[in-house]
């Protein structure tokens, strides 16, 4: 018998709050998931079941996960799709088919989602897993020094727990899609049988949870969506040392891409002609020359295919290699990062033939020395239910000297110069649900978020205000110089004025001679930042991964410890609970 299709929207007459239609809208969607496989299956599903864990900071693992639910669902099989911090110890021991798909974060370390999970895995106190059978899809970047470090670390500790691998882990590059498939290919090959053997589940169908609700867009990587760009309007003030500027991009038309606060939007950047032609001039080869196993000729390539400004891993050791430059070839044989970063620093790939101009390249050698290029992504600073038709980012231009020569970032570089009203703009949405306005809207919030990383709190405030939600807002911002790199001062300030942002806590690092951090304003107002946590506030950060996300994790836990009276480990269990609660979320990059 055919499923009935259930109803996809929600009738705008029905009186609901925004949560309420949302959560609607969820489980509608995980109805028609539902409804989708059951007709592909046929006859319903099995009894046989796989348990499918999410490691994700910006969604490419959640959007694989879903995948992999579909195709299990497809194939009679039920799925159950779990954040990797919610998975419990003892549940996991339960558990017979367990699918991993995680990205790696920071330096080689689990994503946001992952942490607790992680601590509970590697602990001496884990269960054996004996009756776990396992795989590893693991995402990673290979610009990065811990490639796929997450997945690795995950995989291996199954093994070591006595779980049975029942397809090796697959480890992928920033290119995933075809990687992941092959995995999943692998992996459905060996539930196949399981399946076809597994009893009809009992009482037909189960309705897949609204967590398994599928989010994806037909506008991705491989499809994004033409656009332009209506506004680049310059933040910073004239005597900053930053380039701070705010850009909207156009969502008009019909099936425009859709997005939530707290998600990133994707630029898909071309690259800068000028350093091209330079690249040109220093190969010494024609624009239209052709390049083996290309359809394009190599201008073309070196424009929009290829990532021409930061140089790779191969590109570096090439150049030791050809260049015989003993000291290069010692800092890569002892792996000296340090002075492998001195070295490059206001250096791009370029420089590194023109300082070593004895070298020469063939087109085979170019092809394959160079990455594809990548998209870049941006935290999205307006909320779509004020701006419907457009979305907001807010860009540091990355520019530096170096050879005589002024460097630009690939991206920030393209939108801040070389982006006119009439190029088309290419952008697809990342969606993040971990980093999201909290459902109750009388929960207070905390958002710190210096520089750019007031990008998505600037959405958070306007949906706050847009939906009505009655919690209080605290916002912890800073940068250089009040009187240049106070961005968005005008609104945060009239924000301030009329109440949706209760408190505002400013930390201008260059006004004084002392650097003030906006942890610094954290702990000068612990005892209100602890109130509020006390009363069930969410505390969200965003901004510089290396530095500031790290000294700001660490005030967090000084605040709770010297206001809450607490030991040291009290207040990691503070924090903790915090997480697991979904009351600490990070954007961090
Ligand atoms: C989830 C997420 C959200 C983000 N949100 C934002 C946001 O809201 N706003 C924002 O501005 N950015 C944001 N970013 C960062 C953004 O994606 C880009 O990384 C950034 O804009 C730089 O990209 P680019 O193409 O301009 O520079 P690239 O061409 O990628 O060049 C940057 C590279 O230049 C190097 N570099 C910088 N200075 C020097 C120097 N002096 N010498 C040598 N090398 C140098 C850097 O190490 C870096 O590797 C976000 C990143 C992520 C992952
Ligand atoms: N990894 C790095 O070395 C590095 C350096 C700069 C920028 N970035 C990247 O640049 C991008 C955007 O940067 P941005 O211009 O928006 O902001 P930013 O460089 O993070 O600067 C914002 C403010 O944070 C201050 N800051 C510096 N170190 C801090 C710390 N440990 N804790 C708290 N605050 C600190 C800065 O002060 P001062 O500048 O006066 O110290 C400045 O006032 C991000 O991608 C960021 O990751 C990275
Ligand atoms: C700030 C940052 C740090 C990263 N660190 C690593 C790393 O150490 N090792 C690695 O293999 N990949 C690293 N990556 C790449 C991500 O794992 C990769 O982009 C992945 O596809 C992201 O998947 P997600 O959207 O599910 O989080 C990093 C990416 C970012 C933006």
């Amino acid at each position: 018998m055919m499923p009935i299709k259930p109803i996809l929207t929600i009738p705008d007459f029905m009186p609901l709050s925004a949560e309420q239609r949302a959560w609607l809208q969820g489980y509608y969607a995980g109805m028609a998931m539902q409804a989708e496989m059951s007709v592909a299956a046929g006859s319903g599903l099995s009894s046989f079941a796989v348990d499918i864990f999410i490691g994700t900071q910006t969604g490419n693992a959640e959007g694989l996960a879903e995948d992999m639910a579909m195709t299990l669902g497809r194939a009679g099989a039920q799925s159950r799709l779990h954040q990797l911090d919610d998975v419990e110890m003892d549940d996991l021991a339960g558990m017979e088919n367990v699918l991993v798909i995680t990205s790696t974060y920071g330096e080689g370390e689990m994503p946001d989602n992952a942490h607790l999970f992680w601590e509970a895995l590697e602990s001496e106190t884990a269960p054996r897993l004996q009756a776990v059978k396992f795989s590893v899809l693991a995402l990673g970047d290979t610009a990065y020094d811990e490639f796929c470090a997450a997945g690795k670390m995950i995989d291996k500790r199954f093994e070591q727990l006595g779980a049975t691998r029942l397809a090796e882990r697959v480890d992928c590059d920033v290119d995933y899609e075809d990687l992941a498939a092959g995995w999943s290919e692998t992996v459905m090959a060996q539930f196949a049988p399981l399946i076809a053997e597994a009893a009809p589940a009992e009482g037909g169908a189960v309705p897949a949870p609204a967590g398994a609700a599928s989010t994806k867009s037909k506008w991705t990587r491989k499809n994004p969506f033409p656009t332009e760009l209506s506004v680049n309007r310059r933040l910073s003030g004239p005597n900053s040392q930053k380039d701070i500027r705010h850009y909207e991009v156009a969502l008009v038309g019909e099936d425009t891409p859709t997005y939530e606060a707290g998600d990133a939007v994707n630029v898909l950047p071309v690259n800068d002609p000028a350093l091209v032609d330079l690249w040109l001039d220093r190969l010494g080869m024609k624009a239209d020359s052709a390049v083996p196993g290309h359809d394009q000729p190599l201008a073309d390539l070196l424009l929009r295919d290829w990532e021409i400004v930061t140089p790779t891993k191969d590109f570096v050791a090439m150049v030791a290699m050809k260049s015989g430059d003993r000291e290069l070839a010692h800092v890569l044989e002892h792996n000296d990062k340090e002075t492998l970063e001195d070295f490059l620093w206001n250096k791009d790939t370029l420089d590194l033939l023109i300082d070593f101009p004895h070298i020469s390249l063939d087109l085979n050698e170019v092809g394959t020395l160079l990455r594809p290029l990548q998209h870049r992504a941006y935290s999205i600073s307006s909320s779509s239910k004020v701006h419907p038709d457009s979305v907001h980012m807010t860009i540091s231009t990355v520019r530096f000297r170096g050879n005589r020569r002024l460097h630009q970032g690939v991206a920030s570089g393209y939108l801040a110069e070389r982006v006119s009203d009439a190029d088309a703009l290419s952008v697809f949405m990342s969606p993040n649900k971990n980093f999201r306005v909290p459902k109750q809207g009388d929960a207070p919030i905390i958002m710190v978020g210096p520089g750019t990383g007031v990008a998505p709190f600037r959405a958070f405030l306007q949906e706050r205000q847009a939906t009505g939600a009655s919690g209080e807002n605290w916002l912890f911002f800073g940068d250089q110089t009040r009187a240049d790199d106070y961005i968005y001062s005008d609104e945060l300030e009239a924000m301030h004025g009329d109440g949706l942002l209760n408190r505002l806590d400013l930390a201008f690092s260059r006004d004084q001679a002392d650097k003030v951090y906006v942890q610094h304003r954290m702990i000068e107002h612990g005892k209100a930042l602890f109130d509020w946590l006390e009363r069930g506030a969410h505390f969200y950060v965003c901004g510089d991964a290396t530095r500031m996300a790290r000294d700001v994790d660490e005030a967090l836990h000084q605040v709770i410890a010297e206001q809450g009276g607490m030991d040291e480990d009290a207040a990691r269990d503070y924090v903790n609970a915090m997480k697991k609660a979904k009351r600490y979320a990070r954007d961090v990059y």
